[in-house]
């Protein structure tokens, strides 16, 4: 049984067998004290001398932890015992003995991260990967009550989504191609037939800056949806991120405990979201302190003036176009920007989706392109989706690691993924 179902059962007297992993290990004479890890969590195993078989009493001497067991026993309160159980073993079995793990207290972030393979096996990873899963899975619920379709994209491309400075590219067959920075060419597409789509996807960007936030191989999550515009495409980005708020408070409680997140926080994410525009958030920043002005893009910096002290994230809509991508549209109040919106989380931790209108007018999408000298070959098929009965539509990505980030509150987007990939690494 899993350790969980096992503490939560807690039949005092009756025998249980569990598996796992040593977590902990100590000895004193003829008696072991063994701490096995599952996936549910951990449960102490005292191995008597006396109770046991002699090889499997010489087992669990030997074995050092992350060695695999087996180990059967009866069940008993003990206060002093995590979970507050123990098994009291009447059999002890080890699968295999591990050499001694490299692992250990006070390591260096550089050798922990070339022993990434090994380190996802802590409490506090395996805690975070359990709440990615819950996100994708709430996120995945909300989609699918909402009558979106989940699609499958192409990773390898010909076109930029994003611009040519952060592709990664690649000779297919000769011909030059690149990792995919964002599905919504291909999203956009498939409105015109499916009406509301979304994709969960690997996005790559050739990011040289080492930021908390920056990886260069993450998973987005996009949606594209006909009949919407900028106001409707914020609404349903609102309560997709409430949902997989409430869906993490709702099913991650221990897990968040763990890693140091309150409940609470996750439930003041409620839409509607405060929006204010980038002209009004260029002012505040100025009453901050921070000297900006029309036309200066948001870093991180910026960011985190603007949201330390919130609780629920916020929309920044109406960027100027030179701060973003040719494919938005116009914002007919304000021709100096474009109908766009970033999300941006609380506490700091700044940008998690971009977002925006799209341009439907055909010829304006040539000029623009002309303009900012973007070759029009292979956005052909692109710009052919606007000659057949093309109509008003909005999407978004949402950087899946961004928002695990700010939901676990961790320092470095690194640690909101089992193997991170970033300038400096691509092992293990
Ligand atoms: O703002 P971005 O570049 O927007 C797009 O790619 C649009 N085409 C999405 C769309 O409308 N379908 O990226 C979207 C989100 C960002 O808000 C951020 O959360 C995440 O992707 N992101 C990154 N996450 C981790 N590491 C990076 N280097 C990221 N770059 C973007
Ligand atoms: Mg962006």
């Amino acid at each position: 049984m899993h350790i969980a179902d096992v503490a939560r059962s807690g039949r005092e007297g009756s025998e249980y067998s569990i598996r796992g992993w040593i977590y902990r290990t100590r000895s004193s004479g003829s008696i072991v004290f063994s701490v096995i890890r599952d996936e549910t969590g951990i449960m102490q195993c005292t191995v008597k001398k006396s109770d046991v078989a002699q090889e499997d009493f010489a087992g669990a001497q030997k074995a050092l932890i992350e060695s695999s067991v087996e180990c059967s026993g009866l069940l008993k309160k003990d206060e002093r015992a995590p979970g507050g159980f123990e098994l009291r073993a009447t059999s002890f079995h080890v699968v295999s003995f591990a050499e001694p793990f490299p692992i250990t207290a006070n390591q260096s972030e550089p050798f922990l991260l070339d022993n990434r393979h090994l380190w996802i096996r802590s409490r506090e990873q395996t805690a975070v990967m359990k709440i990615k899963e819950t996100l994708l899975q709430g996120a995945r619920t909300w989609f699918r009550e909402n009558d979106f379709f989940e699609v499958t994209p192409p990773i390898l491309t010909t076109n930029a989504c994003e611009g040519g400075t952060t592709l990664f590219s690649l000779k297919y067959f000769g011909q030059d191609a690149y990792l995919s920075q964002s599905a919504q060419m291909y999203l956009e597409a498939m409105t015109a037939s499916l009406e509301k789509v979304f994709a969960v996807t690997p996005s790559f960007r050739a990011e040289k800056s080492r930021t908390p936030r920056h990886l260069t191989e993450y998973w987005h999550m996009e949606g594209e949806e006909a009949w919407v515009g900028n106001e409707g495409n914020m609404k349903i980005q609102e309560e997709l991120v409430s949902a997989i708020a409430s869906s993490v408070a709702k099913e991650r409680k221990d897990d968040l405990a763990l890693i140091g997140r309150k409940v609470d926080d996750l439930k003041a994410v409620e839409p509607p979201f405060e929006r204010i525009t980038y002209e009004r958030a260029i002012e505040l920043l100025n009453g901050k302190g921070k000297e900006m002005s029309f036309g200066d893009d948001l870093g991180t910096d910026e960011e985190r003036l603007l949201t330390e002290e919130l609780a629920a994230p916020i929309f920044v809509t109406n960027f100027p176009k030179s701060l973003k991508a040719f494919y938005m549209k116009d914002n007919e109040d304000d021709l100096r920007t474009y109908k766009c919106a970033d999300m941006l989380a609380p506490e700091g931790f700044g940008e998690i989706i971009g977002g925006s209108e799209r341009e439907t007018d055909y010829g304006k999408l040539i000029r623009r392109m002309e303009e900012q000298k973007i070759p029009l070959e292979p956005y052909r098929w692109y710009l052919d989706l606007r000659k057949y009965g093309s109509v008003q539509h909005s999407g978004f990505g949402l950087g899946i690691e961004r928002v695990v980030r700010w939901i676990c509150k961790l320092e470095h987007i690194r640690d909101a993924t089992p193997f991170p990939r970033t300038p400096s690494r691509i092992y293990p």
